[in-house]
């Protein structure tokens, strides 16, 4: 078995809400082209329908017709969706909409008071279930704000930005480490009023944005779990066309150069303000890597695919300053753990990370995902390197971030 082939993957999930979203603040119609095909993606459409923006599939892509938003007459479903919650809840309080914001199970587990906190300051009248969800936002008067945040998180960044549009004066935000910027990055393209300047980004009050026309960049976080199983199992080789390398977004691919693997930059551009380039990626034996905090945000949604790599990695491989992962769908460091674990890899869990010491040959076990698709497609690749059985307890959320995950790893194999 190899895996071998040229993919081109569906656009990034991060970057499709933020499109989606700013083209409903567009007077006129928006194409979005290769917009990400997972729930995720179409929780932040289904609320922002019910808020009165209209969608339309054209041929080639998503039509949108922004520039009125109303309040919905009915709770916005955030489904498993933390990033369409937390950038919702900035976006409409900047627009003075009257909303109920809820989520499933996982979601109305996860932390909201880092938005709340922040939007309170700016004036917004919010109230919360003990800091979770439901949330319910009221038309207020917003006034911007100097926010230092303790977290370097783009969600709670891009959610103080979008509500920034709408705040009388200036909005500052500022963060530890620097997050994925694609919010300043389009904000920038539709005419916002903001200066970005790596941890420091300033926005004043907004409006009359030019309607977006862009084919979205392939997802390197879904890319990720190709690009790992392209190197872990011997004589493949696999190129990826169009992904976003964008250097917020680009921590996973310099760890595993860190880790021996050779990547192929076959031509980069950018489009939009966005990097995007064609790569080509083969079997590598990997040497073990030290990840650490600062490096965390550009790498946050791969770890647990690095993880099993790090399982085939000579040496100790170090994570620390994550505890981030443990407020994602699942408590990320105890499934990454607990399932690696009983897999018989050599990994011990920290209060902030992991410790792997490897190479280790991975056996069968059967695998609690928590519901959660990055876990649920970390661990059908690492049963492409097991000798045994592995039994994944839900195997249909890797739809939240990629349907098609089952179908593309199948057509890849040769
Ligand atoms: C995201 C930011 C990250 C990431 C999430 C998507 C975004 O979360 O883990 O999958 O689109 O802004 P945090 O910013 O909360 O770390």
């Amino acid at each position: 078995m190899i895996i071998n082939g040229n993919l081109n993957l569906p656009g990034d999930k991060s970057i499709s809400h933020r499109a989606v979203m700013l083209a409903s603040l567009a007077k006129g119609k928006s194409e979005i082209r290769n917009l990400s095909s997972g729930k995720d993606v179409a929780s932040t459409v289904s609320c922002l329908a019910n808020c009165g923006i209209q969608f339309s599939n054209g041929p080639e892509g998503l039509f949108v017709n922004g520039g009125m938003l109303k309040d919905p007459n009915v709770s916005l479903d955030c489904g498993n969706s933390g990033t369409t919650m937390r950038l919702l809840i900035g976006l409409l309080s900047g627009q003075g909409i009257n909303a109920t914001l809820i989520g499933d199970e996982s979601l109305s587990n996860r932390p909201m008071k880092r938005v709340i906190n922040p939007l309170k300051k700016m004036g917004l009248n919010i109230s919360s279930n003990n800091y979770k969800s439901p949330i319910d936002i009221r038309k207020s008067k917003l006034k911007g704000i100097n926010y230092e945040s303790p977290i370097a998180s783009a969600q709670i960044k891009s959610c103080i930005l979008f509500a920034g549009i709408g705040a009388i004066g200036s909005t500052t935000f500022t963060e530890p480490d620097i997050s994925r910027n694609h919010s300043e990055i389009m904000l920038n393209n539709i005419g916002a009023k903001i200066n970005s300047d790596n941890m420091k980004t300033v926005i004043s009050f907004s409006n009359d944005f030019k309607p977006l026309n862009f084919t979205i960049p392939s997802d390197p976080s879904t890319a990720s779990f190709f690009i790992a199983a392209a190197i872990l199992i011997p004589d493949s080789a696999l190129i990826l066309n169009r992904i976003l390398l964008n250097k917020t977004r680009t921590g996973f691919i310099e760890a595993i150069k860190r880790m021996g693997c050779k990547i192929e930059y076959l031509d980069n551009w950018i489009e939009n303000g966005e990097k995007i380039g064609n790569i080509k990626v083969s079997h590598q034996k990997l040497m073990a890597t030290t990840i650490a905090r600062e490096d965390i945000p550009s790498i946050i949604d791969e770890l647990p695919i690095l993880a099993v790599m790090a399982t085939q990695a000579k040496g100790i491989t170090t994570v620390t300053g994550a505890k981030e992962l443990r407020v994602k769908e699942s408590d990320r460091i105890s499934t990454i753990c607990n399932n690696l674990a009983r897999m018989g890899a050599n990994i011990h869990e920290l209060p902030d990370g992991f410790t792997i010491e490897g190479p280790t040959k991975l056996h069968g076990a059967s695998i609690e995902t928590c519901d959660d698709h990055r876990i649920a497609m970390t661990f059908k690749i690492a049963s492409l390197i097991t000798s045994g059985n592995v039994q994944l307890d839900n195997n249909s959320c890797a739809a939240i971030s990629f349907p098609e995950f089952d179908s593309t790893l199948e057509s890849l194999l040769q």
